[in-house]
């Protein structure tokens, strides 16, 4: 069974071949990094007009890549949510359109279903190789993108238990404005890395544990984050700082992007590896907590913060002493990409669960209206 996925939830434009729901044929993916850079963040409108100009070029490079045609495509995948609206519409009619000239069917996938499934998936290059383990369960799976940060106890295939989330910013989002505030630009995460390599970290900044509880929040270190680095600033406030009495916001389509302007002692290093150490102690504890109590048999990180090198170093060193087995996708499976939506997709057809005709997308799609998954909320104390 060979699967075509196409994924255009955000800002990136993928498309791939995934042979079993695992072994990748191919993976293409057209960033618009550069073009969202000078913005400082995503501009919907011109996602959507660049997924038009760059899918049907992915297309044929997944194809080729592959060394597939129609003939060899069982099935086509495609992200209905959740996601940004403008994006998500372009790789719908996209594969709704193919799926109807090539007579395929159309498999609708939740893109969250699809990080967690990157776990699965085994790189070109290993052909010919015995198929590596897959994820055991029950498993305790960590969602970090840019959007969600979900902690889940999967019981196996389609039943999830939601056993913690956030309750203001998502962890890749957290990465995304705290490198907005120091300066380093889009995205935050790789940015915050980077700045925060060969640095200590030195500043002590809040952790929000909330007790007991496996949900999250990082806003309030982000506010502290701010604070810490006003100390060193040369101009204006930061816009996030100023009081709504100001009159005319500075020209441009998103005034609260422009860089700030710090003095040259500003620690920038130290502070990122403060900010990133913040973060990532409250996502590992939480996951190896989760692990320990829930008796994982193993553990899965997915989502864009998943290719966060300190994230995967503590994860894999406290587990390893807890002797509990760390899947991690490889970095090209962590951002988004369309190899993760059809191994994903390769359980929703297990599921029986194709698309009709009238598949519309799903900005907010949440994980209980897919049908045969079942969701559980854990009772929070
Ligand atoms: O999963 P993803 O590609 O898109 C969404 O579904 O949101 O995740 C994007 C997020 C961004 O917030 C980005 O800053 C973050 O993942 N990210 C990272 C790293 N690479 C990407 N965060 C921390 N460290 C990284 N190396
Ligand atoms: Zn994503």
């Amino acid at each position: 069974m060979n699967i075509l996925a196409i994924e255009t939830s955000c800002d990136e434009t993928a498309a791939a071949v995934v042979h079993e729901g695992r072994w990748v044929r191919s993976n293409v993916v057209a960033s618009q990094i550069a073009l969202h850079q000078k913005y400082g963040g995503i501009v919907p409108e011109l996602a959507s007009r660049q997924h038009i100009t760059a899918i049907t070029p992915v297309l044929q490079e997944a194809l080729e890549t592959a060394g597939i045609t129609r003939a060899g495509i069982d099935a086509i995948a495609v992200t209905e949510g959740p996601g940004l609206a403008g994006s998500l519409l372009v790789g719908v009619n996209f594969a709704k359109t193919l799926a109807f000239a090539w007579k395929k069917p159309l498999v609708p996938v939740n893109h969250l279903e699809g990080h967690i499934y990157a776990n699965w998936l085994v790189a070109p290059g290993h052909e010919g190789q015995p198929l590596p383990p897959a994820p055991i369960f029950p498993a305790i799976c960590l969602i970090v993108s840019g959007g969600h940060t979900d902690l889940l106890l999967i019981h196996k295939h389609g039943v999830y238990e939601i056993l913690g989330r956030t309750l203001d910013d998502a962890a890749g989002e957290a990465f995304d404005k705290g490198a907005r505030i120091l300066g380093l630009g889009y995205p935050g995460g790789p940015a915050i890395q980077q700045a925060a390599e060969g640095h200590r970290s030195v500043e002590q900044l809040p952790r929000a544990w909330l007790g007991d509880s496996y949900d999250f929040s990082f806003s309030g270190l982000k506010t502290a984050l701010l604070r810490a680095a006003e100390q060193y600033r040369k101009s204006e406030p930061h816009p996030d700082q100023q009081t709504r009495k100001r009159a005319a916001p500075p020209p441009g389509p998103f005034p609260e992007h422009t860089p700030p302007v710090y003095s040259p002692n500003m620690p920038a290093g130290d502070l990122a590896a403060s900010y990133q150490d913040a973060i990532v102690d409250v996502l590992v504890e939480k996951t190896v907590r989760a692990a320990e109590l829930e008796r994982a048999a193993s553990v899965l990180i997915s989502g864009g913060v998943a290719a966060n090198a300190l994230l995967r170093r503590r994860l894999e060193s406290k587990l390893r002493a807890k002797d509990i087995p760390l899947f991690v996708p490889e970095i090209q499976f962590c951002t988004d990409n369309a190899a993760m939506i059809a191994a994903a997709a390769h359980q929703v057809l297990r599921r029986g669960a194709l698309a009709g005709w009238e598949l519309d997308v799903h900005p907010q799609l949440p994980w209980s209206s897919l049908p045969g998954v079942r969701v559980i909320e854990r009772a929070r104390g």
